[in-house]
């Protein structure tokens, strides 16, 4: 396998796009992860995307993309994986990339959600859960993650506002971040006031929808690219692994079994611990999750997830930064595209460009994106280049 380095970057904001349509928004990221890179052209295309044939009528978003972008001929297809649809793309370039069958892929990911009202949305992303045994009987995501939180406190004894550091971080940080959906900073006042969405979900748990893309270039390390190109972030280490897709049937619940497995593997790829990660861009679609993922990622004891939130370990001077530019609490989460704006903020980070939330001497950065209830995770390590 050949070593894969990240060349090149490129977002748009997260908002309410109603003005661009979804290849624009595509496109703007793909383009700008192009100039970014040096590259005019590169061999294959992959975009993640969760739901553009319900909610945009659109499906077959490869050669949709592809041919805006001006990539008509070359290899092109759309992986989906629901909320991880984004990391999927960004991991079948990388596989792609190393094996040596495409000596450069561009990954993409892009989501438009608020063109459709929030029931038809909430109605759209339960699709990711089983149809038969949990969207069928009512339960959205958020009525999902809910059932887990309410498990999670009853164990653990944990309190509401144990949950409120998450949200404020995640602001706090999101104020730096030009492409973030909030450019507002919370507090545990305002979280303990949020409305109610889900008991004991409220507004301040909850990630918003949104517009988005996101997209970066891969090559081979080393590869000599025609002009600057930007600064080379080396792929250590890229997992994907998965658990059943109903929530109800796992032994444990509160265990994300496989971002255990898929973090394991990837700690192994490297020879790194937890304990050398210096920043973690983390699922945090609920606050919840966030909690969750640092538990089964090995950087809280089980049950203890909240712990380093309230302790001040997650903010960017902390012991184990999270969601540096805003996550998805405060970025937005754009389901689809999200893994590759987890992807773009690792490589922002690496290059020491993370304006206002610079992790000092970041030289290794980890990223997870989560599809479904933890039922499909895909981790990334990404190493700062010479
Ligand atoms: N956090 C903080 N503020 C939020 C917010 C969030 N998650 N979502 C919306 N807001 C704010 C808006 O900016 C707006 O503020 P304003 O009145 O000052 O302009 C206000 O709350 C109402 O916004 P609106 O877009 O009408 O929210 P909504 O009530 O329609 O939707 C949720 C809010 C949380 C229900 C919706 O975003 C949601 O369903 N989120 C979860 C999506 C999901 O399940 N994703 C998949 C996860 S796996």
């Amino acid at each position: 396998m050949r070593q894969v380095a990240v060349i090149g970057i490129g977002q748009t904001r997260i908002d309410e796009h109603w003005e661009k349509s979804l290849r624009e928004l595509a496109g703007d990221a793909a383009l700008a992860a192009l100039a970014d890179s040096g590259l005019e052209k590169v061999d294959a295309v992959y975009v993640g995307n969760m739901m553009s044939g319900s909610a945009n009528h659109q499906q077959h978003l490869g050669i949709f993309v592809a041919d805006w972008i001006g990539m008509r001929g070359a290899e092109t297809f759309r992986t989906e994986a629901a909320c991880s649809s984004g990391a999927s793309s960004f991991r079948t370039a990388v596989m792609a990339v190393a094996s040596g069958m495409v000596d450069s892929a561009l990954a993409v990911g892009v989501e438009k959600m608020t063109d459709s009202p929030l029931n038809e949305i909430t109605a759209q992303l339960a699709t990711a859960a089983d149809a038969e045994w949990e969207a069928g009987q009512g339960l959205s995501f958020v009525a999902l993650n809910a059932l887990i939180m309410k498990r999670y406190m009853h164990e653990y004894g944990w309190q509401k506002e144990h949950f409120a550091p998450f949200a404020v971080n995640a602001h706090a940080n999101a104020l730096h971040n030009p492409y973030a959906r909030f450019h507002e900073p919370t507090s545990i006042e305002r979280y303990l006031k949020a409305p109610m969405v889900a008991d004991p979900i409220n507004l301040m748990d909850a990630s918003p929808t949104g517009d988005g893309a996101a997209a970066a270039v891969v090559v081979p390390l080393n590869t000599r690219v025609p002009t600057s190109g930007g600064k080379p972030v080396i792929v250590a280490a890229s997992s994907a692994a998965t658990d059943s897709l109903a929530v109800h049937h796992r032994k444990d619940p509160l265990f994300l079994k496989a971002a255990n497995s898929s973090s394991k593997a990837a700690y192994q790829q490297t020879g790194l611990s937890p304990q050398e990660i210096d920043f973690f861009e983390l699922h945090d679609a609920f606050s919840i999750m966030a909690a969750l993922s640092l538990e089964a990622n090995g950087f809280a004891e089980r049950g203890q997830g909240p712990r380093l939130a309230l302790d001040g370990e997650n903010i960017p001077t902390g012991k184990i930064p999270i969601a540096t530019r805003g996550g998805l609490k405060a970025r937005g989460h754009p389901v689809g595209a999200t893994g590759m704006y987890q992807i773009v903020e690792v490589v922002q980070q690496l290059r020491g460009e993370a304006v206002g939330t610079q992790v000092e001497n970041a030289r290794i950065g980890m990223c997870q994106n989560i599809g479904g209830s933890g039922s499909n995770i895909i981790t990334h390590i990404l190493r700062a280049g010479i």
